[in-house]
């Protein structure tokens, strides 16, 4: 894949501050948004460790917990805390335009590469 790709999610305006809405039907996992601080985020919603929806998990601030075995992804970046997780997971950038939620897939598929993709990736 050479481009980012776009999804259009719909309006999320009645999404508050501190929840997540799954959209299962993105790629390969789905992704899970996040409305942190009056921004929207999106990440695969699939733990890079064993595979569990991180939807079922704990959001905290900017950090979404994984529900099996706790390892926390930064939902701004994809980046994870640490063990037993050992990557990140794709992290969506989520826009509003016209009103519309539109999520975009990044170039690279995972966070915590040297892959910074147009800057909305950090590396650890
Ligand atoms: S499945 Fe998520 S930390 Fe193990």
């Amino acid at each position: 894949m050479t481009d980012s790709e776009s999804y259009n999610l719909g309006n999320l305006d009645d999404l508050e501050d501190g929840e997540m809405r799954v959209f299962e039907d993105i790629d390969d996992y789905g992704i899970v948004v996040c409305k942190v601080k009056g921004e929207l985020y999106g990440l695969e919603d699939n733990c890079s460790h064993a595979d569990t929806p991180l939807s079922e998990g704990r959001l905290r601030g900017f950090q979404l917990t994984c529900p099996l075995h706790g390892t926390s992804f930064d939902v701004r970046s994809g980046t994870h805390s640490g063990p037993p997780a050992y990557e990140g997971v794709t992290c969506y950038k989520v826009e509003i335009e016209d009103g519309v939620a539109v999520a975009l897939r990044p170039k690279s598929d995972k966070s915590n590469s040297s892959d910074n993709v147009d800057g909305f990736f950090q590396t650890r």
